[in-house]
């Protein structure tokens, strides 16, 4: 993007206006606009999935202020949930001028191949493991151009298990590069599955990758400044870490919170949500208690430490990236140049909403925030249509009474005072 990412008065502006800046900032051309302004086109989406009656949308909005690895960028961000955007742009505010930092491994995503059918298991497996090479470079044919981009096969481990069932699992580790690598991974295991039978005598059942992805991690970390945090707020935050690593109860909904960001980019771009949640939480339990994926604590000066690290396999090609014509104007708006740097600029996201969302918790709770950008919702629930919209929020939070039957009252009075007139 072009200058800084804190576009001051965003919020402020119109749709419109909105829209405009992103042309300016992130060098939107008309085809974007008409992107962001028509979403999925029932023809379109007709071809992605089966049996199609329409289309559902969700509100994209973009998230501002944030810097990771001292680079400026706007987040698009998908999601039902009032308050999650202006959470993480705040938070991202506070963390300047530093940003985040991030990082994250090669993009190795494993697949399995179960084997079942077999006597003893230790001879199948020596077997597998002395044609290693061959099978690698067998299975690599069916990679596609990931060999000649630097990815493909980059390993093979067995994993034998006598409970509850005798079976061999087969790991094939493929460097999916910019791709999220399910395609790839399943074809490659497909492919290759009938040399392990030839190999072991046994029968291969499943030939699918894992979603827990360990050896495809992003983290990221930030520093919040005691001075503009107060001691209060970081003693809260580390208490209500402490929370959430003694109990799951709590981890489960502290997770949901990192979870909140995450998923609204995962979707915003085209990627599958569904992947990274199941991986996000599977990892949370790998030590086998379900755990924080954040951790929260104090430096030597007094600042608030945090940091993210989880599996996150996100793609910026194939897929709905590359089919959906919104996700194509939200990654350009990103700029990200790999997935990698994707998964990078997603975790400092999911880190953000954290922080946002335990600050809220210890200070003032969450529902007058939540409640005064969800007034918007009541309003429209009550009927409220274009500007009435806004009055009737405004005025159901001067009275701190957001309800339906209230913003009806609201209306009723509002119409009746423009018929008059
Ligand atoms: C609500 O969508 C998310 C929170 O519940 C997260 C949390 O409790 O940390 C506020």
């Amino acid at each position: 993007m072009k200058g800084s990412s804190s576009l001051s008065g965003f919020y402020k502006k119109s749709v419109d206006e909105r829209i405009e800046t992103l042309r300016e900032v992130a060098g939107l051309e008309e085809e974007d606009i008409q992107r962001l302004k028509e979403g999925l086109p029932v023809e379109l989406a007709n071809i992605m999935v089966e049996n199609v009656v329409g289309t559902f949308q969700l509100p994209l909005g973009i998230a501002t202020n944030f810097r990771v690895n001292g680079r400026d960028y706007l987040v698009p961000m998908a999601t039902e949930e009032a308050s999650v955007i202006a959470a993480a742009s705040h938070a991202a505010k506070l963390a300047l001028p530093e940003g985040f930092k991030a990082a994250s491994t090669r993009p190795v995503v494993r697949g399995q191949v179960q084997i079942i059918g077999l006597g003893d298991l230790a001879t199948p497996a020596q077997r597998i493991l002395e044609a290693k090479c061959g099978l690698m470079e067998e299975a690599n044919r069916f990679a596609g151009s990931l060999p000649k981009m630097g990815g493909g096969v980059v390993d093979l481990k067995v994993k034998a298990f006598e409970e509850p069932r005798r079976m061999l699992v087969a790991e094939f580790y493929v460097d999916c590069r910019d791709a999220m690598g399910a395609n790839v991974v399943n074809t490659i295991l497909e492919g290759i599955a009938p040399r392990l039978e030839e190999l072991t005598g046994g029968r291969s059942l499943l030939r699918i990758l894992s979603n827990l992805t360990t050896e495809r991690m992003s983290r990221s970390s930030v520093v919040f400044r005691r001075g503009a945090l107060g001691d209060e707020i970081i003693e809260g935050i580390i208490a209500a870490y402490d929370f959430a690593c003694a109990d799951p109860y709590r981890a489960a909904t502290h997770n949901k919170g990192i979870m909140n960001g995450i998923t609204a980019v995962t979707i915003a771009t085209g990627n599958d949500s569904r992947a990274v949640e199941a991986g996000a939480h599977a990892y949370a339990a790998i030590s086998g208690k379900y755990l924080p994926l954040s951790k929260w604590w104090k430096d030597k000066e007094g600042n608030l430490v945090g940091e993210l690290e989880l599996p996150l396999a996100l793609g910026i090609v194939g897929g709905a990236t590359k089919v959906h014509p919104v996700a194509q104007t939200v990654l350009k708006i990103i700029g990200a140049k790999s997935a990698n740097e994707l998964a990078e600029v997603v975790c400092a996201v999911g880190l953000a909403q954290n922080f946002a969302a335990l600050r809220a918790l210890v200070s003032e709770g969450i529902q007058k925030g939540h409640m005064r950008l969800h007034s918007r919702n009541v309003a429209i629930m009550a009927g409220a249509t274009g500007q009435e919209v806004e009055k009737v929020a405004s005025a159901m939070v001067a009275e701190g009474n957001i309800r339906v039957s209230r913003a009806k009252e609201i209306l009723e009075a509002l119409r009746g005072k423009s018929s008059d007139q």
